[in-house]
């Protein structure tokens, strides 16, 4: 039973143009309700991934406006303000000292949205740097997202192209199957590896990772074998690290062939942080026969190919090149319900739901790598670092976080169970 004293979560509308997803779904509210936490959700939230306010007030919310969910002790949403700045600017007043904000922040490429709401003393969770170890696998939104882009980026391109993917044998011929390429063999790259071979493709993929050979393989894909020494390319927590000019430009010497024989090539390479690797550059484009397709998932990032166009369509030679930047939004169902449950688990491991307390603990790694700021202070190293300020900030001991005095939301028509 939530009363009084109970925590309040909120979710906003989210406005980042296109943006379709929500943060909570009406399916993830009961791991809420049953722990005593009331939830109030801007009216409308969930309606562009179809989750009308009925669903929400009958699994236990509130609706109310926006300064309502806003108003929340823990505000949970898809883009906090630094991945929606300009959007997102008229919220910031609506933020309150010691509130918890809980979303995707593009922290290192956008440190400056940070430092503003560590000016507004948020205490702000950035789940991009839920750290990839095994006990947050399953609040990795990251992951959650980008296996729904890899998915999403071959069904794009089997649309675009002129050809059938599947090796048909008819009456009339027999049709060989689609030969698609997936450069970047994370967790988007797998994805696009996998959805490939359901379509029938034939699928081949390299990264720089060598480990990542043998889990290519096991979807039934070749692996490119170059003579490039990727044994330094490893970096921490199963990213890799940025390689120098010099090896990508053998790289791309190395791969310019199998591009030039691909009908669709996926590009998911990315050290993070970082601008993303050219790995296809216009004269690999130019040797690929009219009507293949290109689909590059770093478009956001700075493009994994030279010609791509962030959300555009380009045309060259007759190759599509496609730059996708949101593909997760385009899937709002399912990209809303995995990124939910990545904040229920996320919330739920910092939430004691027998004495109902909220502590930010920052001795757990998985709290203390994604919390970027607290108190008025930038606490990320990495933030930190890109905001020109070195020096550690000394975390404060654990505090329950205590919840604001009760207001019924606005427009409440729901009921708190
Ligand atoms: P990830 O970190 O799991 O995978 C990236 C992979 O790229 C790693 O396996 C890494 O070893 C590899 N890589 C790095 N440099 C390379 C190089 N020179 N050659 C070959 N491989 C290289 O990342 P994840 O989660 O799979 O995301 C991949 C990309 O897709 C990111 O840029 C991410 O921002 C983007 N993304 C885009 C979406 C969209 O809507 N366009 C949606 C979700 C993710």
């Amino acid at each position: 039973m939530a009363d009084e004293a109970s925590l309040s979560v909120g979710v906003p509308r989210e406005t980042f143009p296109g943006e379709r997803r929500v943060a909570l779904t009406p399916n993830a509210l009961p791991a809420f309700t049953k722990v005593g936490l009331r939830i109030i959700v801007e009216s409308g939230a969930g309606a562009e991934a179809g989750f009308l306010d009925e669903a929400y007030t009958h699994h236990g919310a509130e609706i109310g406006s926006r300064a309502d969910a806003f108003g929340a002790d823990i505000v949970l949403q898809v883009r906090t303000y630094p991945a929606n700045p300009d959007a997102g600017k008229c919220d910031l007043d609506l933020l309150r000292p010691d509130q918890l904000v809980i979303g995707l922040a593009n922290p290192l490429a956008n440190p400056e949205g940070v430092a503003e709401l560590a000016r507004r003393k948020v205490t702000f969770f950035a789940m991009e740097l839920v750290p990839r170890i095994t006990r947050a696998q399953s609040m990795d939104a990251l992951s959650s997202q980008a296996n729904i882009g890899g998915y999403k980026a071959v069904i794009r391109a089997a649309r675009l192209l002129p050809k059938m993917m599947p090796m048909m044998t008819t009456a009339a011929g027999t049709i060989p199957p689609a030969k698609v390429f997936v450069l970047g063999v994370g967790v988007a790259g797998l994805q696009a590896i996998a959805t490939a071979r359901r379509l029938g493709a034939v699928v081949q993929a390299f990264d720089v990772r060598p480990e990542t050979k043998e889990q290519v393989e096991s979807l039934g894909a070749k692996f490119v074998e170059v003579p490039l020494d990727t044994s330094e390319a490893k970096g921490t927590g199963g990213y890799a690290k940025e390689q120098s000019e010099d090896f990508l430009r053998r790289q791309r010497e190395l791969m310019a062939k199998v591009v030039a024989a691909s009908d669709i090539v996926i590009t998911t390479a990315q050290v993070p942080g970082k601008k993303a690797p050219v790995l296809v550059t216009a004269d690999m484009v130019r040797g690929m026969a009219p009507g293949s397709v290109i689909v590059d998932m770093a478009a956001g990032q700075g493009g994994n190919v030279e010609l791509s166009q962030p959300d555009e369509e380009v045309l060259v030679n007759g190759v599509t090149i496609d730059g996708p930047t949101n593909l997760p939004s385009t899937v709002p169902v399912h990209a809303s319900m995995t990124y939910a449950k990545n904040l229920t688990a996320f919330l739920m491991n910092m939430y004691n739901g027998k004495e109902r307390i909220l502590k930010v603990d920052t001795e757990d790694e998985i709290v203390r790598e994604s919390l970027v700021a607290r108190s008025g202070e930038v606490t990320n190293a990495r933030v930190r670092q890109a905001l020109g300020l070195d020096d550690p900030v000394q975390q404060p001991p654990p505090t329950p976080v205590p919840a604001a005095p009760a207001q019924p939301a606005a427009a409440t028509t729901g009921k708190v169970p």
